[in-house]
């Protein structure tokens, strides 16, 4: 019984973070939205984000942050986030569909 109250607790606060957790990065990843759409979902010649792979956005992120990669405009954005924003933020996109 004991054991079973522990789990019901344990669920009940995994939940709500987890939702959290998502709505983070959904507002997160909005900040991207003008350039590389809605969801990451590109029309406009930009990367599309939306299904990229998760270790491939975060090594992308981090070498624009880094300076590593030189380009025009990434370097500005990955700067201001941290490591765990876009840990978050390549969940998030690499879990949306790519549409067509
Ligand atoms: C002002 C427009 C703009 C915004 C806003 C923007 N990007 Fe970009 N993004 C670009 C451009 C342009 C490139 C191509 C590299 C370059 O020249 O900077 C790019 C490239 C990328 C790439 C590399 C894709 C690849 O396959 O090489 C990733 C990943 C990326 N952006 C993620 C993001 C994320 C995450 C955000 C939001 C935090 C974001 N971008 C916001 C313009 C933008």
């Amino acid at each position: 019984m004991k054991a079973c109250t522990g789990i019901m607790l344990a669920l009940l606060f995994a939940l709500p973070a987890s939702a959290e957790v998502d709505k983070r990065a959904r507002s997160l990843a909005s900040t991207c939205a003008a350039c590389h759409g809605t969801d990451g979902k590109s029309v406009g010649g930009t990367a599309v984000l939306a299904g990229m792979d998760k270790a491939e956005f975060i090594k992308q992120m981090t070498s624009f942050k880094s300076g590593q990669r030189k380009v025009t405009v990434m370097h500005q954005h990955a700067r201001g986030y941290t490591d765990e924003e876009i840990e978050k933020m390549a969940t998030y996109f690499s879990t949306q569909s790519r549409g067509e």
